[in-house]
């Protein structure tokens, strides 16, 4: 049996109720046009696999491993890709897809990557926002949701690789 952290901070309803209105608004943004949403492993995949779901569009899904925090709970600074894209993304609408922007290296590393690759457009769909860690500038396109400085599992969210099947966002008290 998994032992679940007791503190719930978004309940399952509300993150499908946030899912729904992330998934119309971009399906009204990129209306007649088929964007690539590039999942980023892992935390993202079930985000993305609800995401995809919620938009009326004939999206594309490729995904892009980075780590940054490997299994300690604070960022390391530094990033790395561990699985690359397995096709081009020139001239394609892309959507990066994040579980969540905390220090926002990440996020800066990957717009650079994705960038230099010749989209036609960028943009960045995050579920969680921790502006009270950001350390650089993002621009984060569609947001779930702004949470508090807190450890936070589920929904695809890890600490040491567990929790991430959690149907619901959780605070992990230390
Ligand atoms: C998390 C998350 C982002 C990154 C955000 O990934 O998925 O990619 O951290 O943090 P930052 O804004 O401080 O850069 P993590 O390294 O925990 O790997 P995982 O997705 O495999 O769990």
């Amino acid at each position: 049996m998994l032992e679940v952290p007791e503190k719930v901070l978004v309940t399952e309803a509300a993150i499908a109720e946030k899912v729904r209105e992330l998934g119309a608004r971009i399906t009204r943004d990129y209306a007649g046009r088929s964007p690539v949403l590039i999942g980023v492993l892992k935390g993202s995949f079930v985000f993305l696999a609800d995401l995809v779901r919620a938009i009326d569009l004939p999206v594309t899904v490729e995904f892009l491993g980075v780590q940054s925090y490997g299994d300690a709970t604070e960022s390391s600074g530094v990033v790395r890709i561990t699985l690359d894209l397995a096709r081009p993304v020139a001239g394609r609408d892309v959507l990066i897809v994040e579980d969540i922007i905390d220090t926002g290296l990440t996020c800066r590393y990957l717009f650079e990557q994705i960038e230099a690759r010749g989209p036609s457009s960028l943009k960045m769909c995050a579920l969680l926002h921790k502006p009270a860690r950001t350390r650089v500038p993002v621009q984060i396109d569609y947001l779930g949701f702004t949470i508090p400085d807190e450890f936070v599992v589920g929904y695809g969210l890890d600490a040491a690789q567990k929790y991430r099947n959690l149907k619901d966002l959780r605070v992990l008290e230390s």
